[in-house]
């Protein structure tokens, strides 16, 4: 037996933008809106979409860990800080939707897949999806990741300039597409249809600037959307119907999707399918991307963390590459703490978008049902009340000494709860297999003149990509 879709919503930006209005009409008619910014700013609207991260500090300041922004249109309420965090996503995370909030934005490329449905079908898909990042299969996927990593090296040299951040998006999809779907990105399928750069195209939508997004018809950003949706749907359908026909089957998650069923005897659909595909396609690969640039973005400013890292690899590794108990198992504890620290300044998915389904009080604060409500690691990882000096790159403060004194739900990169991130360890796995073996050969100097801006969507990244300098470890 089937499971049953969730119900549709509209992609139709009008007709959010339109629903948006009404909810937040009658919701305000219930109860006052937190203490915050109400009326239409052009001006904070810009400045929240150039970098909202000193936006919502500052907000946090002076209106406490709940409050309410009017970005664009709508009326959203902001959750900042430890005690907002754990409510979110552990103690009160029945009290909001996944779907109903921004997440609901991503349906016209993900579908109905993890990031955007709630409930029950949320619950009997992710119990089908977890196995799939069982322990035992992350292990076995560090050979895939080998496999790519190495001839991606193939071209670098003592001196050559390159855009980590490029360099890294395309390695980390061709990762995703072999590791989790046992599709060769060389093969016929992905090949013809290009499907790497579709997926950027399809990306590139949430990239461009709001007020395109709204646009429909010809050469629009959503256009460009539809069409590159239109060729990756072809990729993974087709990959489905020859598993289907062939009965051929590996260790990746397709296969297991295509055969699960939960205890019911709930099987998924093509289209269940497809959606769970580009969900993980989706989440997998920008945050990681990310978060390498920024792990040696912060290497290349602190030049005493790169030589302790250098170090700790030469001492245990020597000129091999490391095992997968030794990069979970906490045998390069320097290494843990780096991308602990990197994750705190940059944590790759900054905004976790809800919609609340029924009102609540949180810090004395009442907050009405049906109104957007995020919580934002980025920016609970920055309030100086929480952490002395957040601007600074200190890994030390996730050692063990210093870890204890970090406040429940303060640190929360993978989010919490029963929703955590389920690609967490295949995630840290990958950073860590891509950091330390670039680190065995090469260290990264930043081109000079570079400074960081950060672009937040649909995840943090550096706007400029991550332009370096590759020095060989190897010559002296
Ligand atoms: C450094 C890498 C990663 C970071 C920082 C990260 C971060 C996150 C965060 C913060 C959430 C929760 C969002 C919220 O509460 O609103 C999340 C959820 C999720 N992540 Fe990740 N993620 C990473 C890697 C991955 C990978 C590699 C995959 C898949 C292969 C993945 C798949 C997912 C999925 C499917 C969800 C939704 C889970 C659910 O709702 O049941 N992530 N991730």
């Amino acid at each position: 037996m089937p499971l049953a879709a969730p119900p549709p919503v509209s992609t139709s930006s009008v007709r959010r933008l339109v629903m948006d209005l009404v909810r937040e009409r009658s919701a305000a008619a219930e109860t006052p809106m937190p203490p915050g910014e109400h009326g239409v700013s052009l001006a904070r609207t810009r400045r929240f979409h150039d970098n909202p991260l000193p936006v919502l500090v500052e907000a946090y300041q002076r209106y406490g860990p709940v409050f309410s922004l009017r970005i664009f249109h709508a009326q959203v309420v902001f959750l900042v800080g430890p005690e907002a965090n754990h409510f979110v996503t552990v103690s009160g995370a029945d009290h909001f939707t996944w779907r109903e909030g921004h997440f609901g934005d991503l349906i016209p490329l993900l579908g109905d897949g993890l990031l955007t449905t709630d409930g029950e079908y949320h619950r009997r898909t992710r119990r089908i999806v977890l196995p799939a990042f069982a322990k035992e299969r992350i292990a076995a996927s560090l050979d895939t990741m080998r496999a790519e990593i190495e001839p991606a090296l193939q071209r670098w040299h003592d001196g050559a300039t390159l855009d980590l951040y490029a360099w890294t998006r395309v390695l980390a999809l061709r990762i995703a597409m072999r590791a989790l779907f046992g599709l060769d990105p060389d093969g016929p399928l992905a090949r013809n249809a290009d499907a790497a750069t579709q997926f950027e195209h399809a990306l590139g939508f949430w990239a461009s600037d709001y007020f395109l997004q709204v646009l429909r018809g010809p050469r629009t950003p959503w256009a460009r959307l539809v069409e590159a949706r239109r060729r990756l749907d072809a990729v993974v359908y087709d990959e489905i119907a020859r598993r289907r026909r062939t009965g051929e089957r590996g260790e990746d998650i397709l296969s297991l999707l295509i055969d699960a069923s939960d205890e019911e005897g709930h099987r998924l659909t093509d289209r269940n399918i497809r959606d769970q595909v580009m969900t993980l396609l989706f989440a997998g690969h920008d945050t990681t991307t990310s978060t390498v640039a920024f792990l040696f973005h912060e290497l290349g400013r602190n030049p005493h963390e790169l030589r302790s890292l250098l170090a700790e690899r030469d001492a245990v590794l020597g000129d091999r590459d490391p095992t997968f108990a030794e990069l979970m198992g906490g045998a390069l504890p320097r290494l843990d703490l780096v991308l602990d620290e990197t994750l705190r300044m940059y944590p790759a998915a900054w905004i976790g978008p809800r919609r609340s389904a029924k009102p609540f009080e949180l810090a004395g604060v009442r907050v009405p049902a049906g109104i957007p409500v995020n919580y934002s690691s980025w920016a609970s990882h920055h309030l100086p009340d929480v952490w002395g000096d957040p601007e600074a790159f200190r890994p030390d403060r996730f050692s063990p000494e210093q870890r204890g004194s970090i406040p429940k739900g303060a640190y929360i990169p993978f989010g919490g709860g029963s929703r955590i991130c389920v690609g967490m360890r295949f995630g840290q796995l990958e950073v860590k297999a891509i950091a330390t073996r670039i680190l065995r050969d090469f260290t990264l100097d930043l081109q000079g003149g570079f400074s960081l801006r950060t672009r937040q969507m649909p995840t943090i990244g550096p706007r400029d990509g991550l332009p370096v300098i590759v020095r060989d470890r190897r010559r002296g």
